[in-house]
């Protein structure tokens, strides 16, 4: 994906912006990176109080069984592929958000009409799952898009891990294409941190945890 440089007339007046929960110049830093090397990330993008209640409301649903295996592929091509990614998911159900995650979902919303104020990427919605990898957990290296199909654009992936330290494994190792050779950046998951990159040119890995590991991964879609 290419982010057009905005209009003159759209940087010399912004124009009303969409309420955030986050400082606009911290926002729009994101944006900025994001749009300069196809991935940014922030610590505390939501407060630490929302993020505890958030692996609240992940370990309430994942105990009464609600959460599935993940797959990979859409449609007829959709498996379960252990040797690919063995986390287990479950999806938010906008209709019908607990507290925290309402608070998340609306977080997220503001970062889709902020991206499609200032970079006109027509971004018609989201979606978005909670995600625990197991001990032993990963996702090996993947684009989110399918065979380049799809209306995912950015990706996004919010950490619930309250301690988390690089012995603890389990960082997201995005590959950055380069001129000539590749480059990547390592992320650890930690608690309240969000990273976002281009679901159509980055390819990436979750690599082996050694404790549970758990995460909210979301994607802004065109239509
Ligand atoms: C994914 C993914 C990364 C992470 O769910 O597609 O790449 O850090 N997750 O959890
Ligand atoms: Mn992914």
């Amino acid at each position: 994906m290419t982010f057009p440089d905005p209009p003159n007339s759209l940087q010399a007046v912004p124009g009303p912006l969409p309420a955030g929960s986050l400082a606009p110049d911290r926002l729009d830093l994101l944006l900025e990176t994001l749009a300069q090397n196809g991935y940014a990330s922030l610590p505390d993008f939501l407060s630490q109080d929302t993020t505890a209640a958030l692996l609240g409301e992940l370990h309430t649903l994942f105990q009464a069984g609600k959460a599935h295996a993940a797959g990979i592929g859409l449609g007829n091509d959709y498996r379960v592929l252990p040797t690919v990614r063995n986390d287990t998911i479950l999806w938010l159900d906008p209709a019908n958000l607990p507290p925290a995650q309402a608070v998340y979902w609306q977080a997220l919303e503001d970062l889709r009409l902020r991206l499609n104020h200032r970079y006109f990427l027509g971004l018609t919605d989201y979606e978005s799952h909670f995600a625990q990898y197991p001990p032993g957990g990963f996702y090996k290296r993947h684009l989110d898009v399918f065979r380049g199909k799809g209306r995912r654009r950015i990706s996004s992936v919010f950490y619930l891990n309250f301690p988390w330290s690089s012995v603890d494994g389990g960082q997201l190792r995005l590959y950055l294409p380069g001129d000539q050779t590749e480059t990547w950046v390592d992320i650890l998951p930690l608690a309240g941190s969000l990273v976002v990159f281009d679901s159509q040119t980055i390819e990436h890995e979750v690599l082996p945890a050694l404790r549970p590991r758990a995460s909210l991964a979301g994607w802004l879609r065109s239509a």
